[in-house]
């Protein structure tokens, strides 16, 4: 493809902990003033409000019980959605920045601002809140996460993953019923920490976004059709976290978000056969 140079020393290093951990961070400036778009377009807003008014009427199933998606909503207007994803998507520092780190002209192609909140229905390990890959790219795609409110160890709603170093992109977890067409699709290819025990030390290798509770958090970019993740349980009532939630795909794709999109279930088929089984059970 392009073969972009990196420009800076820390471009080079980033570029080295994407290859060979999956993630990276960047400082919270780059997304400085989409954070402070948000804030003024949502103040308004009652967040706690549209969480019961939410329990009120929720007969959702799966993600839907614990998730709202305000780019995806009718609490915000068209022109304030508009205009946060206008400013994401001309951001041309965090583009260079990206682009330069993975070596390739990438653009964010999907953007979501997601509020995770309590549901005493939702359990902590079903669907993507257990172990798992995307399978939205075979290769270059990135994810970004950036939280914009403060998160407490009490409250819960950290993302997990792990680096390439704990398992690596050529190897796949698998259970036997995984193969099951009786399970369901939710829970497939999705493991619970006791499941992973067994071949890892979670303890050692887990890393944790945020990796504090400052009020200021990193983003997180991460490759998550490589990197096992997990994350978003809100384990207690009255808590929400606040995530901006961008994709980066590569100018020339094959992905979930965009290009052909039976071409992505070839490669990505073809890229998870070849990968080496490792059962749990
Ligand atoms: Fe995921």
């Amino acid at each position: 493809m392009y073969n972009r140079k990196t420009s800076n020393y820390q471009q080079e290093i980033n570029k080295k902990k994407l290859k060979d951990n999956g993630f990276f961070t960047l400082s919270d400036d780059f997304l400085k003033k989409e954070k402070d778009l948000i804030f003024l377009t949502i103040n308004r807003l009652n967040i706690h409000k549209i969480i019961t008014d939410k329990e009120m009427i929720n007969n959702n199933k799966g993600a839907g019980n614990y998730v709202v998606d305000l780019l995806n909503s009718n609490y915000l207007s068209l022109n304030e959605k508009n205009e946060i994803k206008n400013l994401i998507f001309q951001n041309k520092k965090l583009i260079e920045e990206i682009s330069n780190t993975l070596g390739f002209k990438c653009l964010p192609i999907s953007i979501n601002l997601m509020i995770n909140h309590f549901n005493k229905e939702s359990v902590e390990f079903e669907g993507p809140k257990q172990w798992h890959r995307d399978n939205s790219a075979a290769a270059g795609q990135v994810k970004i996460f950036f939280l914009l409110n403060q998160i407490q160890s009490q409250s819960g709603g950290h993302f997990y993953y792990l680096p390439l170093t704990a398992i690596g992109s050529h190897k796949k977890f698998v259970i036997k019923n995984d193969y099951d067409s009786q399970k369901k699709l939710w829970n497939r290819f999705r493991y619970k920490d006791h499941e992973l025990k067994t071949y890892l030390d979670l303890n050692k290798h887990t890393q944790i976004y945020p990796s504090n509770d400052n009020d200021r958090a990193d983003i997180l970019v991460i490759n998550t059709n490589d990197c096992y993740h997990k994350g978003g349980y809100i384990k207690k009532e009255g808590y929400y976290r606040l995530l901006l939630h961008i994709v980066f795909d590569p100018a020339l794709a094959f992905t979930d978000q965009r290009g052909n999109y039976f071409l992505k279930r070839i490669f990505t088929y073809v890229k998870n056969t070849f990968r080496e089984k490792i059962f749990l059970d």
